[in-house]
C-alpha cells in the first residue's frame, strides 16, 4: 500500500455491534468485536487519511491516531455518523447494527413471575443508517457498506447495494468458522455497484482492510 495515497481525505468508519437496551441490566446485541472496522480505520490512517472511527461496544482497544467516538445504540450511531458524514469524503460501515430494538425500555429490572413460563418481547424497527445517509449524500462522496450473510451471499449483498444506494459492498460470509464475527481472519468479496466482483483469500483482517483501501484509493484517483 502506498503511504499517503489518501492524504487530505476525511473518512468515517463504523465498527462493533450496537446494544439495544431492554431494562437497566439487559440488552440485545450481536457477535461483532469491532476487529474488522478497526482494521479498516487503521488502514485508512496508514494511507494518510483523517479518520473518524465510531465504534459501538468494541471488545478490543481502538487504534491510535484516529478520532475515536464510542456509542452504544443504533440511534446513537446514526446521530454520530450523520454529523461526521457532512465533512467526509468516504464512509465505510463495518458496524453490525441491530435492525430492531425493544419497543419499551423498562426503567426497573424486569422480573419473572411465578405463573409466566414464556415471555414475548415487542421489537420496533431501527432506522437504516445507510438509507438515511443515501438521502444526504453528495456526488463525489463514496459510501461503502458491509453485508454479513449466512446464505445467498452474493445475491443478498447485491440487493443491499441497490436498496442502500451504495458505491460498493463488502460481502462477508459469516457462516464459515474462522472468518467473520470476532475472528482474526476474514474472507470477503468486494462487490461494486457496476457489477464487478473481487474475492479475497482467507487472510488477516488487516490484509483485507489494506485491499479495501487500495480499491478505494484507485477509485478516488479516477474520479
Ligand atoms: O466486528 P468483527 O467481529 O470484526 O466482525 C466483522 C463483521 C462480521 C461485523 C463485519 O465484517 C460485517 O460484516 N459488518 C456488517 C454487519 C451487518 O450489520 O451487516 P448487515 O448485512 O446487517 O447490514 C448491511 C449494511 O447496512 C452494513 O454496512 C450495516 O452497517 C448497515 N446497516 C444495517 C442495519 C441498519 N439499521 N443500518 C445500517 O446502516
Amino acid at each position: 500500500l502506498k503511504g499517503g495515497s489518501l492524504a487530505g481525505k476525511s473518512v468515517v468508519v463504523t465498527a462493533g455491534g450496537t446494544r439495544e437496551p431492554l431494562d437497566p441490566v439487559r440488552y440485545l446485541t450481536n457477535h461483532s468485536s469491532g476487529k474488522m472496522g478497526f482494521a479498516v480505520a487503521n488502514a485508512f490512517k496508514n494511507a494518510g487519511a483523517n479518520v473518524t472511527l465510531i465504534a459501538a461496544n468494541p471488545l478490543i482497544t481502538p487504534p491510535s491516531g484516529v478520532n475515536f467516538i464510542r456509542v452504544e445504540t443504533a440511534a446513537e450511531l446514526l446521530a454520530e455518523v450523520k454529523q461526521a458524514f457532512v465533512h467526509a469524503d468516504i464512509l465505510v460501515m463495518a458496524a453490525a447494527v441491530a435492525d430492531y430494538r425493544p419497543a419499551k425500555v423498562a426503567n426497573k429490572k424486569i422480573k419473572k413471575t411465578a405463573d409466566n413460563q414464556t415471555m414475548t418481547l415487542e421489537l420496533v424497527r431501527n432506522p437504516d443508517i445507510l438509507k438515511e445517509i443515501a438521502t444526504i449524500k453528495h456526488p463525489g462522496q463514496l459510501v461503502i457498506g458491509f453485508a454479513a450473510e449466512t446464505n445467498d451471499l452474493i445475491s443478498n449483498a447485491t440487493k443491499k447495494i441497490q436498496s442502500k444506494n451504495l458505491d460498493m459492498i463488502v460481502a462477508n460470509d459469516v457462516s464459515q468458522s474462522g472468518i467473520g464475527f470476532n475472528a482474526d481472519n476474514n474472507q470477503v468479496t468486494f462487490l461494486f455497484a457496476a457489477g464487478k466482483q473481487i474475492k479475497t483469500n482467507v487472510e488477516s483482517k488487516a490484509k483485507v482492510a489494506d485491499q479495501l483501501i487500495n480499491i478505494i484509493a484507485t477509485q478516488m484517483q479516477n474520479q
